[in-house]
């Protein structure tokens, strides 16, 4: 059983982001910039948000965070949003989700500019993502292919399954798949006999936010298993949606939680900043 270590993949693209953002200054001037906001009190939010944070203080991408732990007004929102859309010197946009009770995400992202939407989320953007011609990924379906491709994972022909159908991850993942040419299955809560699908994945990808709901009789021997699951048990343990204590026995490969795909995520988020920047300044 090999162990895929997002952290160090994550690493070695930080570093080409970190030489990436040193080639843009030397050559415009310009440092690019991130706007992250921030509406409520969701606690998993406030530590992705931190981790952000460092993780572009590490690479020479700043961050201008617009934090409103009380909530915001609706129209505040657009007319902060409508702000950052102007502003030339803010290159992406990161609006953290979920938004609380009483907002409209849809509308709420589809107010942000496409060429600043970091995530990958816009209408315009996944439109692009399923037509077949991205500009902008969204951060942890590609954070997932990075490490499938990083440890050579062969997609063409090969049975993928994902479980979970959520906007941030699941749909973006199985469009990622099917690009690459595998045979994609796309399970969820109202899926029938779950294990009878996942038990022929040799890519298994689970985004379903259930702790522990795979496990080992439900992967198929030698799989590529990757757990994008984050769960904090009573107990204060971060798990992921796979057991991996079982599931590893059986998997080829796997991604631990912590240290799989979450340090991919920021890793991809920033080098979509970085793009974004030289694409708005053509540079
Ligand atoms: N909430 C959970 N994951 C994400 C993400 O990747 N981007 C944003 N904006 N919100 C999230």
């Amino acid at each position: 059983m090999k162990l895929l270590d997002g952290k160090a993949v994550a690493q070695k693209i930080l570093g080409e982001v970190a030489g990436g953002v040193r080639d843009l200054r030397a050559r415009t001037g310009v440092t690019p910039t991130l706007a992250v906001v921030l509406v409520g009190d969701f606690a998993a939010s406030k530590i992705y948000i931190a981790n952000k944070k460092k993780a572009g203080d590490g690479v020479g991408i700043a961050s201008r965070d617009f934090i409103y732990p009380d909530g915001l007004s609706r129209p505040a929102l657009s007319t902060l949003l409508e702000s950052l859309n102007a502003d030339p010197a803010v290159h992406g946009i990161l609006l953290q989700l979920p938004l609380p009770a009483g907002f409209d995400e849809d509308a709420a992202i589809a107010a942000i500019a496409p060429e600043k939407d970091v995530d990958g989320f816009h209408p315009q953007n996944l439109g692009r993502l399923l037509a077949g011609s991205p500009t902008v990924l969204p951060c942890t379906p590609a954070g997932c292919l990075e490490i499938l491709d990083h440890y050579g994972a062969e997609l063409t022909g090969a049975e993928a399954v994902v479980v979970g159908r959520s906007r941030i991850v699941g749909k973006p993942l199985a469009q990622l798949l099917l690009a690459r040419n595998a045979t994609v299955t796309l399970c969820h809560t109202r899926t029938r006999d779950l294990a009878a699908h996942t038990r022929r994945a040799d890519v298994l990808c689970v985004a379903a936010g259930r702790p522990g709901m795979i496990t080992g009789p439900m992967v198929k021997a030698g799989a590529w298993v990757v757990d994008v699951g984050i769960n904090r048990l009573e107990t204060g343990k971060l798990v992921g949606d796979v057991d991996f204590d079982s599931a590893s026995q059986r998997a080829g490969a796997i991604t631990p939680v912590p240290g799989g795909v979450g340090p991919m995520t920021i890793a991809m988020l920033l080098r979509n900043t970085l793009a974004a920047a030289r694409r708005q300044l053509r540079a």
